[in-house]
């Protein structure tokens, strides 16, 4: 696996922090920009309506980093018009690259012929990648979903219309519309996408370790990966990769690292919201970073009832105080249980959360 490039952007090394809604914020980007390893960023996906309409949690929804580039900024929607004006805000404010939303399963987005809406108007996506191309000078890319449902599976056909209209990259969530977080990613389809186009293609879907990034690497010969909920539990997990890939052991981090950027999240979180957004944002951090740590459950159930910024702090530093102290928190146990189906939920909701405005 190698860097590979969008145009002349180079995404090395070649793994994408997956765009999620009510996570993937400016906080949350340095946050993982910061642990190692990552080729690219996007933002969370931005409503066009919201854009064009000077919305400022949309605008907001646009601030990055210099140190996250190359970054691009994901938009949604299913107007033609608004679609082109986003794109140009885009640009505007100095993004690297545009992406575009065709895989938001979320009943708003899509009955407003956005998100993965638009797998079942080919024609009107064709309107809006050649409008876009048009207007913009930054590369164009898509994130898409393999189709609406089981029996409307379209990814080849999607895949081939975006590269004809000029998209640079494409991003593949092997799942349909229909079926939601549920199941698995299909990385077959991915597979199939690298072979039917010439432009650079990407896999996402349920990489959550090393040994499966590589895995979905060699059996698709994609050329990068995204990770969105395994960066949730292990904002490392893309330098563990890179590490790999340069043939050195994957870095481990220890229990104060896990506290330290915790911490620093919850500070940068508190400077960019108010309080109680902030504590929200943290618990869901929180509760994603302790998962198969001794104690993690327990250590929910009391972080889920902090309701001040001093009672999460407090309940932080005794949780990991207990652990390196090498004393039991809780009941002691330790989960195995490495399933995914509360993010799923959480996806789902924040997706209608998101799509809400
Ligand atoms: C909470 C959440 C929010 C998401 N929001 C977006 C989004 O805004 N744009 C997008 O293209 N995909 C979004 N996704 C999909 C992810 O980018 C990714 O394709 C999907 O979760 C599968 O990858 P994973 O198993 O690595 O998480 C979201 C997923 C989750 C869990």
């Amino acid at each position: 696996m190698k860097s590979f490039k969008i145009r002349n952007i180079e995404i090395n090394p070649p793994l994408v922090l997956s765009p999620m809604a009510g996570v993937t914020d400016y906080s949350f980007r340095r946050l993982a920009k910061s642990c190692g390893g990552i080729g690219l960023t996007v933002s969370e996906f931005i409503s066009v309506e919201g854009l064009t309409r000077n919305n400022p949690k949309a605008r907001r929804q646009m601030r990055f980093w210099e140190m996250e580039r190359p970054f691009a900024v994901q938009i949604f929607g299913g107007q033609i018009e608004r679609m082109r004006m986003a794109a140009e805000i885009a640009e505007e404010v100095g993004a690297d690259i545009l992406d575009i939303n065709c895989g938001c399963p979320a009943p708003k987005v899509v009955k407003n012929g956005g998100g993965s809406g638009l797998l079942k108007d080919l024609p009107r996506l064709e309107t809006i990648l050649k409008e876009i191309k048009r207007t913009i000078t930054i590369p164009l890319t898509l994130k898409f979903r393999a189709g609406y449902t089981d029996t409307t599976l379209n990814f080849l056909d999607v895949a081939r219309l975006a590269e004809d209209c000029g998209v640079e990259h494409l991003q593949l969530h092997g799942r349909t519309k229909e079926q939601g977080y549920k199941g698995l990613a299909n990385w077959d389809y991915v597979r199939q996408v690298k072979e039917a186009v010439k432009i650079p293609v990407s896999g996402s879907g349920d990489v959550v370790s090393i040994e499966g990034a590589l895995k979905k690497w060699r059996d698709t010969r994609c050329d990068g990966i995204l990770i969105g909920r395994g960066a949730m539990q292990n904002p490392w997990i893309f330098r563990q990769i890179e590490d790999v890939l340069a043939g050195r052991e994957p870095f481990q981090p220890t229990l104060e690292d896990k506290q330290r950027v915790l911490l620093e999240y919850f500070e940068m979180l508190r400077e960019d919201m108010p309080e109680l957004p902030a504590i929200g944002k943290m618990k869901q951090l929180a509760g994603q970073f302790t998962k198969g740590l001794v104690g993690g459950a327990q250590f929910r159930q009391t972080l889920y009832h902090s309701h001040s910024v001093a009672e999460v702090l407090d309940n932080i530093g005794v949780y990991f105080e207990t652990l390196n102290a090498g004393d039991v928190y809780g009941d002691g146990s330790i989960e195995t249980d490495k399933d995914l189906e509360f993010e799923s939920c959480a996806a789902e909701e924040s997706c209608e959360a998101a799509a809400a405005h």
